[in-house]
């Protein structure tokens, strides 16, 4: 058979019915794969931008893909649709190919859809009314059964299209990781596959009550320590699919070696230690040729770091739109995020007088917590003309605000890697953050008498310290000779995939046995 690597299972597995492996594979070996000589990667994903986009982890599935097609691996991405294809919008067609698993209420069908991100990486969409009906991304209590059926089907999907890795993304999927390390060494077909886990965030773990998980298909025998240390009688989805998994990647260095100690570990530390040999940091990128503001066109003026008059343009045009005062002497703070705790806006609230004092403007778009939300509409009544909140999740409008702001707030206390610090990097706004996680990666102290340094880095989370940097940033704003080395700074870093594309790609290999754990990037690898 065409493209097939491995002999089909002499017997099916449990719970398949039906996968459509002749016309399923037949459709993938044509176009977009590239050299059959690369490995071949299932990138599973419960959000991939732009079909289904929440947050970060979005991104990443939306762009990462690509840039390992770039780098010459091949690569099929797998994800839920949500609410109901439409073949007549073009974003994906039907296929003849269904997958069958054993659900909660009796057995559940998927529909296998396909479609490309933009780049004409192909994309598996699985369909099912029952539990991904809805447009919502995530439903809280039904999420383990929606993901846990979503990732059975991944399973059989790497049971019958020649797949090298699985990789598989955050708790959602990481019953594919537990099921396909279980399952392998019952199968020929999945027996040579390897699987990579990336953690985008350790804070959320999928923790499910044994019974519930137990129904759902996952056994339990023994619970782990970490289990029982946290609540009675609950399996941990993400500390098993972290001892599953033969790699674990999360989305930079420091934050991999941060996670590795009790503060940030969320009760996982000890297990990532275990890891440690296996657990590799790996900064995110941005797909550079989306965001590029001497390109987009959600933009009044573009421009290039040779070239910033269309950011001044950005400026003027977005204080008109957010009715901020028209003046390009006052520096322009934006701030793009989730309104939470772990951005740190509870800070940015607790200093917004005295930044407005600082004579800066504040432009505030997101969403989150009810509380914070409040407060900042509140600040924005309190100094019309400089604070503006827009209080939604507006794509366009954010990349009028990376280009018009003359710096970018990223407070959080802590952060795996961060994607707003890039964008804003690659829009010529100075970053300003806290040192944690990736925005410790990316981010370097201005430094004046060498003219080094992307942008302002504080070390205390507190409020005192956030002020003190957007101090030191006011001050070189109106040093414009100093500022425009800092913008092009800024602009010149590299936030692209390219490089963190080679470095998965040697994760895969070191996984496959392709390569020596000497070729395999180092925890303390930095862009
Ligand atoms: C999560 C993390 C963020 C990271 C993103 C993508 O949203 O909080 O830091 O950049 O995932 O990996």
């Amino acid at each position: 058979m065409k493209g097939a690597r491995y002999p089909r299972p002499r017997e099916p597995l449990h719970g398949v019915d039906s996968v459509s492996q002749n016309m399923l594979q037949g459709e993938l070996s044509t176009g977009h794969l590239g050299r059959r000589t690369s490995p071949l990667v299932l990138f599973a994903s419960v959000e991939v931008a732009p079909f289904s986009h929440v947050g970060g982890l979005g991104d990443v599935a939306g762009s990462l893909p690509t840039a390992l097609a770039e780098a010459g691996i091949r690569v099929v991405v797998v994800t839920p649709w949500y609410g109901a294809p439409d073949a007549r919008s073009g974003a994906a067609e039907q296929t003849a190919a269904t997958i069958t698993v054993p659900g909660l209420a009796g057995a559940e069908l998927f529909q296998v859809w396909r479609g490309e991100l933009r780049s004409g990486v192909p994309v598996l969409f699985l369909v099912n009314a029952n539990l991904f009906g809805t447009s919502y991304v995530y439903l809280s209590e039904r999420d383990r059964q929606r993901f846990a059926a979503f990732s059975r089907a991944v399973v059989e999907l790497m049971r019958v299209l020649p797949v090298d890795i699985l990789h598989a993304n955050d708790w959602h999927t990481c019953p594919a990781v537990i099921w396909h390390r279980e399952l392998r060494y019952r199968s020929r077909a999945l027996f040579h596959q390897r699987s990579v886990l990336t953690i985008h965030n350790l804070a959320h773990q999928g923790i499910t009550d044994v019974t519930y998980a137990r129904a759902l298909g996952l056994e339990v025998d023994e619970l782990l320590d970490e289990e029982r240390a946290r609540y009675p009688d609950t399996i941990n989805v993400l500390a098993r699919g972290i001892l599953a998994a033969d790699a674990v990647t999360t989305v930079s260095p420091s934050y991999a070696e941060e996670i590795k100690t009790p503060p940030f570990g969320e009760g996982l530390d000890r297990l990532l230690r275990q890891r440690g040999d296996r657990l590799f940091g790996i900064l995110n990128g941005i797909d550079t040729a989306w965001y590029n503001p001497a390109t987009d066109p959600a933009l009044p003026g573009r421009y290039t770091a040779e070239n910033l008059e269309g950011k001044a343009l950005c400026k003027r045009t977005l204080q008109r739109e957010l009715d901020l005062a028209s003046s390009p002497e006052l520096p322009l703070v934006g701030v793009v995020s989730r309104l939470d705790r772990q951005k740190g806006i509870d800070l940015v609230v607790e200093a917004i007088d005295e930044l407005t004092g600082l004579g800066v403007q504040l432009a505030v778009l997101g969403t989150g917590d009810a509380t914070l939300e409040r407060q900042i509409a509140e600040a924005s009544r309190r100094y019309p003309h400089l604070v503006a909140s827009v209080l939604r999740f507006d794509a366009e409008l954010a990349r009028r605000i990376y280009a018009a702001s003359d710096i970018f707030l990223m407070p959080s206390r802590f952060e795996p890697c961060g994607i707003g610090q890039l964008i804003a990097l690659r829009y010529g706004a100075v970053p300003v953050v806290h040192r944690t996680g990736g925005l410790a990666d990316t981010v370097q102290e201005w430094h004046a008498p060498s003219g080094s340094g992307n942008g302002f880095v504080f070390e205390e989370h507190t409020p005192e310290a956030l002020l003190a940097a957007v101090r030191r940033a006011v001050d070189v704003f109106h040093k414009p000779v100093e500022w425009q080395r800092l913008v092009r700074n800024a602009m010149e870093c590299d936030v692209s995939w390219a490089r963190s594309a080679l470095e998965y790609a040697r994760v895969y290999d070191l996984i496959l046995g392709l390569a020596t754990s000497a070729g395999a990037p180092s925890p303390t690898f930095g862009r």
